[in-house]
Formats: C-alpha cells, sequence, structure tokens
C-alpha cells in the first residue's frame, strides 16, 4: 500500500464480523482521503471481519486472547511499531484496561449502538424495545476508563416502529453506524 506524506493513521480494533471495519476501509480508501488504515488488530484470529483487511491487503493481527494483559501488551507494541494517530474500536467486545489507556496515550473512539448516555454495556436494542422507546441510534464517543461514558463525538437517531423487533432495530442502527463512523473520525481527526 502507498503511504501518502502528511497522512493520519488510524488503528482498528474487531472481535466479530467486521462490518463496520468493512465501511470504514471502504471510505477511506479513497484516492484523496487524508486518513488511511494502517493496521486492524482482533482478539478472535477467527473474527470474520479479518477477511476484510486482508483483501485490502492492511496489515492485520488475530492475536489469541490468553489475557488482557497479553493481549494489550502485543496490541500496544503494534499501534506504537506502526506510528498510529488514532485507534478506532468497531465491534470490539473487551473493554480496554486504565493502563493501556494512558500507555497508547493517542485517542480512542468507539461505536455504540444506542443515543449515549442511555443504554451503555450490551443488549441496547432489547433494552430500548423492553422500555417502549420511540428513538434509538448510534454514538461515536472517546473512549475513557468508564464503560460507554468518553465524550459524544457525533450521534444520529432512528424511529423505534411498532413493528419494529431486535433484529430489524438492529439492522436500521447499523446502517446508521457505517454512515456516522468515518464521519466522525474525519471530524476529530480535523481537530487534533
Ligand atoms: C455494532 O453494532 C457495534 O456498535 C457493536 O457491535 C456491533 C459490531 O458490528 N459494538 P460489526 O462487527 O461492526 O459488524
Amino acid at each position: 500500500m502507498v503511504k501518502y506524506l502528511g497522512k493520519k493513521k488510524i488503528a482498528i480494533f474487531i472481535s466479530g464480523r467486521g462490518s463496520n471495519l468493512k465501511s470504514l476501509i471502504k471510505y477511506f480508501k479513497k484516492k484523496n482521503s487524508s486518513i488511511e488504515i494502517t493496521l486492524v488488530i482482533s482478539n478472535n484470529p477467527k473474527a470474520k471481519g479479518l477477511k476484510f483487511a486482508k483483501k485490502s491487503e492492511i496489515k492485520n493481527f488475530g492475536l489469541k486472547y490468553i489475557s488482557k494483559s497479553s493481549f494489550e501488551n502485543k496490541s500496544l507494541k503494534l499501534l506504537k511499531k506502526n506510528d498510529v494517530d488514532l485507534l478506532c474500536l468497531a465491534g470490539f467486545m473487551k473493554i480496554l484496561s486504565r493502563n493501556f489507556i494512558k500507555s497508547f496515550s493517542k485517542p480512542i473512539l468507539n461505536i455504540h449502538p444506542s443515543i449515549l448516555p442511555k443504554y451503555k454495556g450490551v443488549n441496547t436494542h432489547e433494552r430500548a424495545i423492553k422500555n417502549n422507546d420511540k428513538i434509538t441510534g448510534a454514538t461515536v464517543h472517546r473512549v475513557n476508563e468508564k464503560l460507554d461514558s468518553g465524550k459524544i463525538v457525533l450521534q444520529k437517531k432512528v424511529k423505534i416502529l411498532k413493528k419494529d423487533n431486535i433484529k430489524s432495530l438492529e439492522k436500521k442502527v447499523l446502517k446508521i453506524e457505517h454512515e456516522i463512523y468515518p464521519k466522525a473520525i474525519v471530524k476529530f481527526l480535523s481537530k487534533i
């Protein structure tokens, strides 16, 4: 892959399917993009999403998750070696330690399938439907030591219809995630 001078380098952490990774690769592949994805790491060597990195010839590592500290130490080395400016979590299902966040020292973003601060953690769509919510959505936020609690970068809402179920809601919200994550990254990097 040709490296252009002055491009901001981002790394993506995934755990599974990787549809957000796929959409980010597509977006930042554009010829005049000032951002490039230089590294993809999964905590699961069998993560389906790794295939998107392979296909686009982006350096990728499926690390066996023996322990949090071994995964984080290996990842930190790779992030530093590749001179990464920003780490983006995309369907990454592990919680990063305070030590990792401090040692990395560069910003970290995450995409979350709810309108934060509502529904931190997992099963967001199930909780929104159970509570009879009329609106849900997706949020891109900074990662700090508290789960899904960092400063919000971008949010987009979507209506929950009577006919919606967990599956249909997941599909709708995922579409929004794919739309706002690249935009949030561009917005965030233009300010640092
Ligand atoms: C997304 O909904 C993301 O917000 C959540 O997990 C899902 C991962 O999807 N944390 P994918 O792996 O990007 O397809």
